[in-house]
């Protein structure tokens, strides 16, 4: 949760510089507050006044400015921050912070700061993976700075290779990361995500509507909270979040393996996939012909209720379930809840503006084995996710 966070932004001389706005324009959007040191030579690539207008503060570029309030610079905004970040890092500045060299007044913050601290490389590859570099790197790791891994692309000097800057919003997420309480940590969660696909040939097949989003919010901010997360997602078009293991499936018959794989480890299973009840009882082999040997019905049979089937057999672990419903969700609810055995079911009318498949948001109402129901107010998945997993965290 980036909400009135205190993010100093440090900016040094290369070209990825052209990035940093847009680096301090997403973390505004977040709710953060941003302050921006920049060296001399990153001035050479963006003016301090567009940090300024972005950052909607102050920009600090000399280490020898006039004292305002009798405020000492360095020390004043190393105890502001909550984090710095250090985005592009050049190869200069990471070997500078190595060595303990103060002669800018972002070495001089760093040096003063007893807060987390990022760096997000961008270089040449050649300059990356250099002795010099690599040993600098290491040297701040062990000193618990975290270096941000690179892109590889065409950098910025026609070579090919790893050296370019993470996107803005991939800095964010590791920002959110560092900052997140780490108060799941020890626990392992199994999350199921997405929709299953069920083949009728080798062309056609019956899903539904499930993005991926409501059970990979789960999945990353289980994972922010220092929680080890094993994510097994159906078919989605949307980037998977980082986990310790993700498992790829396609039918609800390949979730349930998955989940068998991986359930007698978890401490906490959560069911947020929608997986297909039912699946064609013959799946043709070759794509059937419209015109020839088209049928009027596919007949089905059903397919097994993961959920059910582990919420018998479950030990010690926690069970958190879905519900999507279109009509009286808490009545069928409650009624999932009881015949799959679960600690907690987390309920959603489909049909609902903003709640559901698809969006970035959801309205849910949470009800416990007790029958106790918890109406939410429409919210972002990730805020949701949140909630589900303080819910589970009292059940430990
Ligand atoms: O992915 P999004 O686009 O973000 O959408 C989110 C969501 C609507 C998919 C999610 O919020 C949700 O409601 N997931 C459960 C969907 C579902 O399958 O509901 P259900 O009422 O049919 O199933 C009840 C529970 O049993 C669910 O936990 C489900 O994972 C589980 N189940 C269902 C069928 C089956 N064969 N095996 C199961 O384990």
């Amino acid at each position: 949760m980036l909400k009135d966070k205190n993010i100093l932004l440090g900016v040094t001389g290369g070209i990825a510089a052209y990035k940093s706005p847009a680096l301090v324009s997403a973390l505004r959007k977040e709710g953060a507050n941003v302050k921006v040191v920049m060296t001399p030579s990153a001035c050479e690539f963006i003016t301090p006044l567009t940090m300024q207008t972005m950052s909607n503060n102050p920009v600090h570029v000399e280490t020898f400015n006039q004292l305002s309030n009798m405020d000492v610079e360095h020390i004043s905004l190393a105890k502001w921050a909550d984090i710095i970040v250090v985005a592009p890092a050049t190869a200069n500045t990471i070997a500078k912070f190595a060595n303990g060299i103060c002669d800018n007044l972002l070495t001089t913050v760093l040096m003063a700061s007893r807060s987390k601290i990022i760096f997000a490389p961008a270089m040449n590859t050649y300059m990356l993976k250099s002795d010099a570099n690599i040993k600098n790197m290491e040297t701040l790791k062990e000193r618990g700075v975290k270096i941000l891994a690179t892109a590889s692309d065409i950098l910025a000097c026609n070579d090919i290779g790893e050296g370019k800057m993470l996107e803005p919003l991939e800095i964010l997420e590791e920002i959110d990361e560092a900052l997140t309480q780490k108060d799941l940590s020890g626990k392992r969660f199994l999350i199921t995500a997405g929709p299953t696909v069920e083949s009728i040939d080798p062309v056609r097949y019956i899903s539904n509507h499930s993005s991926g989003k409501m059970g990979y919010a789960l999945a990353k901010m289980a994972k922010y909270r220092g929680a080890e997360v094993t994510l097994i997602s159906g078919p989605t078009n949307i980037k998977p979040p980082k986990t310790d293991k993700f498992v790829s499936v396609t039918s609800t018959q390949d979730m349930f393996e998955a989940v068998k794989n991986n359930f007698s480890d978890c401490d906490v299973l959560i069911k947020a996939a929608a997986p297909a009840d039912f699946r064609p009882k013959v799946r043709a082999e070759e794509k059937i012909k419209k015109d020839k040997d088209a049928p009027n019905s596919i007949e089905l049979e059903g397919n097994i209720d993961i959920a059910k089937y582990f919420g018998e057999i479950k030990d010690k672990q926690i069970m958190v379930g879905f519900a999507a419903e279109s009509i009286d969700e808490i009545k069928y609810g409650m009624a999932k809840l009881k015949k799959k055995n679960l600690d907690m079911i987390v309920v959603n009318n489909i049909k609902a503006q903003g709640a559901g498949f698809k969006s970035d948001t959801n309205i849910a109402s949470i009800i416990d084995r007790e029958g106790n129901i918890d109406y939410l107010k429409k919210m972002d998945k990730k805020d949701l996710a949140n909630i589900i997993l303080n819910r589970v965290k009292n059940l430990f």
